[in-house]
């Protein structure tokens, strides 16, 4: 249906990364995956999230082929399912043989409507209820243990069920190896060692200790391994050489301790991507993925082996890794302010939508998505249509722009969909699956009723039969309870 033939054009070039399915169409419009970003948005509503299956395959091949080239042992690839939870785009990470990575009942929940294998899932967190880790002892997932408490409640609970439950051990990564500072930690920037054991995740060396020698004596839990991760911290390859040799040192520092040697090492998310958003900066990175592989795994393996270790099996927490580029966010243009010499083009998506750009000052790539051949002829914020929120993007070359034309953010698959906010009782965009030429809705867009539809009006509240209310909307009343 949104089918078009294309071929690179001007803008879009020279920031494509490699598994991009962006192109530009005849007309010099934005072509995802096949789909021409006009006749989504003329099909399926603005704004619209798009992702390209195409992308996200491309992504998860390339992660699952890459670690496993580089690792004599058995590899997986845990989907971090945070950083985009669509139904649909879990069940493409199954297709793929992905495991996954989950926080809470709601991540169990999405990873699990389109039939994952449990024993490909791991259940992370550090204060997991309950009810999590009976989901959890339930499934027959592997669960990385990251506070004291957890273990009593998790062998109780596998006890009751009758099952021995996998666990790894949460550890906090604080060698002197990694105290060098990282500009794009928040605030700032800071000692990546001082965030690590300022952080609540994770568990000390001689903490960790202890619990492995309390499981170990647990005929209901099996301990497998260790799990770390320190997230986005740094672009430089060498930083992730660093740190695999800095988590060997300290599983090795807990082998000296225990006796234990890890069947499994999950060594979590935080791999740059190309188009590096979280950077602030808008030039490429240099780096593929693969060199945080190479780094990774080389710091592991010297790591290991000078310890007289054996190589464990390797575990990666990919998220937006695999989402980032796969989502493009599209939205059309409002009333475009010229004064004061500068000018606002608005469009009706915000921070709402992108919500990273006020929380941590991540920085989009915004295109004309019409008009990709036409030369930039003035600097303009890009602007939401909201009473609060800084520009979506400030300063930017962009040809002449006009209510009614498009405009993309790229980058949009991964923590966008899922940090979103209703401010200004605004309802969530739509969200399409893209694949060669095919759209389908993967999530329906929300009407106002829907974002209201959880409140309650107290019956004493209620507007009086035959005042002005909204005419035909009737406010649910509060049931009393
Ligand atoms: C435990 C864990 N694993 C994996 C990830 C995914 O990280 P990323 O999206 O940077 O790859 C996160 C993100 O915060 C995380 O907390």
């Amino acid at each position: 249906m949104c089918a078009v033939s294309a071929s690179a054009g001007d803008v879009l070039s020279p920031i494509l990364t490699k598994s991009d399915s962006l192109t530009v169409g005849p007309g010099g419009e934005l072509v995802i995956d096949g789909c021409s970003a006009r006749s989504l948005v003329e099909e399926y509503g603005s704004p619209l999230f798009v992702i390209s299956e195409r992308t996200l395959r491309v992504n998860l091949r390339r992660l699952i082929t890459g670690l496993a080239a580089r690792w004599p042992r058995p590899t997986r690839v845990l989907y971090a399912i945070k950083s985009n939870n669509n139904l649909a785009v879990r069940a493409i990470a199954n297709s793929e043989g992905a495991g996954g990575d989950c926080f809470g009942l709601g991540e169990l929940h999405a990873t699990f409507a389109g039939g994952a294998d449990p024993s490909t899932i791991v259940l992370n967190g550090s204060s997991k209820s309950d009810a999590e880790l009976a989901r959890a002892v339930e499934l027959g997932l592997t669960v990385n243990v990251d506070a004291e408490d957890e273990v009593p409640r998790l062998a109780a609970m596998a006890v009751s069920a009758g099952r021995r439950v996998r666990v790894n051990l949460r550890l906090k990564v604080a060698s002197t190896r990694v105290d060098h500072f990282a500009p794009d930690l928040p605030h700032g920037g800071g000692s990546i060692r001082d965030a690590v054991l300022e952080a609540q995740w994770g568990l000390s060396v001689p903490l960790a200790a202890r619990l492995a020698r309390e499981i170990a004596a647990s005929p209901s839990l099996d301990l497998t391994g260790y799990h770390v991760h320190v997230g986005r911290v740094s672009r430089d390859p060498a930083f992730h050489e660093a740190w695999g040799r800095a988590i060997a040192e300290t599983v090795a520092e807990l082998h000296t301790l225990t006796g234990l040697a890890p069947r499994v090492l999950d060594v979590g998310g935080g791999y740059p991507r190309e188009r590096d958003v979280e950077s602030g900066r808008l030039e490429l990175n240099p780096h593929p993925v693969e060199a945080y592989l190479d780094g990774l795994t080389a710091g592991l393996r010297q790591g290991f082996e000078s310890h007289g270790l054996e190589l464990p099996e390797l575990w990666i927490e990919p998220g937006r890794y695999v989402a980032g580029n796969a989502g493009v966010l599209l939205g059309t243009v409002g009333s475009v302010k010229r004064d004061l010499g500068k000018t606002w083009v608005h469009v009706d998506f915000s921070v709402n939508n992108l919500l990273r750009i006020d929380l941590m000052g991540v920085t989009y790539h915004l295109l004309a998505a019409g008009k990709l051949r036409e030369a930039p002829v003035e600097r303009v914020d890009v602007v939401g249509p909201l009473c609060a929120g800084s520009p979506l993007g400030a300063d930017r070359p962009m040809p002449r722009l006009a209510r009614g034309d498009l405009v993309a953010a790229l980058d949009a698959g991964m923590y966008a969909e899922i940090f979103t906010a209703r401010y200004n009782g605004v309802p969530l965009p739509a969200t399409v699956l893209v694949n060669d030429g095919q759209a389908e809705v993967i999530k329906e867009r929300e009407s106002v009723e829907d974002v209201f539809s959880h409140h309650r009006i107290p019956e004493r509240l209620r507007p009086p039969v035959g005042s002005a209310a909204e005419p035909g909307y009737s406010a649910p009343a509060s049931s009393g309870r």
